[in-house]
């Protein structure tokens, strides 16, 4: 496995890679969540290339940039055990070199959700993924619907710049117990660890509901608001039943819904959702 971090050391990595290349971007601080991309990757490419990058321009000025965590040398270990042939990890003064002033921004779909709370946001993910896939050259891109929004604005960039490249989206990892992976889980104190897993124990509750023949979008989101309202450490930010596709939300699920959450654990920002239908 080799590791690179300049965009030459990448690109000449790149040009001795035959075959189909698969690119799993990450900011590491790997979880098995990670890793299920890097199997999917490696299950359907012939060359794996992941990159470890903290991009900050996703990060708002209030948000743990600075905090966010960091194990370098454990991530290499394990891409080198998942079989990975390349890691890139560059610095974020390459990426976004002095006077850098291009920017990638997808539209409607960007605005409810994770966009209305973070502003900005996926504005620094498009522009890195874009310079990520334009760097790597990749066949299929993989991304978790952890982060369905993203997962979401990446099919449309994808769509909207002609990349000819395939984006498969990887169901969502979780502990034995039903919480979601995610590096921001480190953040979590013991207590806060018990408290967060009022999140995924809602969204069951809901798809057992919808299960059960539940089609109105507004019974759903109480539902699981009614849910998280229990666990006097969790702070809701938004619940939402929205459409699959558009991400708008809906009054009665008829195609696809993605019922997701954002809620805070303390000062830790979790997201989970579930697909509908
Ligand atoms: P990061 O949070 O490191 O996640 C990298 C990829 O792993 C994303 O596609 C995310 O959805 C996926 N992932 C995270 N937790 C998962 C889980 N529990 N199950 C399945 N997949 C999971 O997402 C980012 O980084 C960044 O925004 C990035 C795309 C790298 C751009 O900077």
């Amino acid at each position: 496995m080799q590791i690179v971090h300049s965009f030459q050391e990448l690109r000449s990595a790149r040009s001795q890679m035959s075959g189909t290349v698969g690119l799993v971007p990450t900011m590491g601080f790997l979880h098995e969540g990670h890793l299920s991309l890097v199997r999917a990757a490696r299950a359907a490419c012939d060359h794996v290339a992941v990159s470890i990058f903290v991009n900050p321009t996703q990060f708002g000025p209030k948000e743990d940039l600075a905090n966010y965590p960091r194990d370098l040398d454990h991530d290499a270990a394990l891409l080198e055990k998942a079989g990975v042939d390349l890691v890139w990890n560059p610095t974020p003064e390459e990426m976004y070199p002095q006077n850098y002033q291009t920017w990638v921004s997808v539209e409607d779909l960007t605005r409810p959700l994770e966009g209305g709370y973070r502003p900005g946001h996926f504005r620094g993910v498009t522009t890195v993924v874009a310079k990520l896939f334009n760097a790597v050259q990749p066949h299929k891109a993989f991304f978790g619907q952890k982060d369905a929004q993203q997962a979401a604005v990446i099919r449309q960039m994808v769509r909207d710049l002609s990349y000819p490249i395939e984006i498969v989206v990887c169901p969502i990892q979780r502990e034995a117990d039903g919480l979601a992976m995610s590096s921001r889980n480190t953040y979590l104190s013991p207590q806060e660890r018990r408290a967060a897993l009022v999140l995924s124990r809602s969204l069951f509750k809901a798809r057992d509901a919808y299960t059960a023949g539940s089609r109105d979008a507004a019974a759903l989101r109480q539902l699981v608001l009614d849910s998280l309202a229990q666990e006097p450490l969790a702070n809701v930010q938004y619940v939402s039943c929205a459409d699959f596709e558009t991400l708008q939300e809906v009054d009665t699920l008829q195609h696809p819904a993605l019922l997701s959450m954002a809620v805070y654990v303390g000062k830790t920002r979790l997201i989970d959702n579930v697909i509908l239908g």
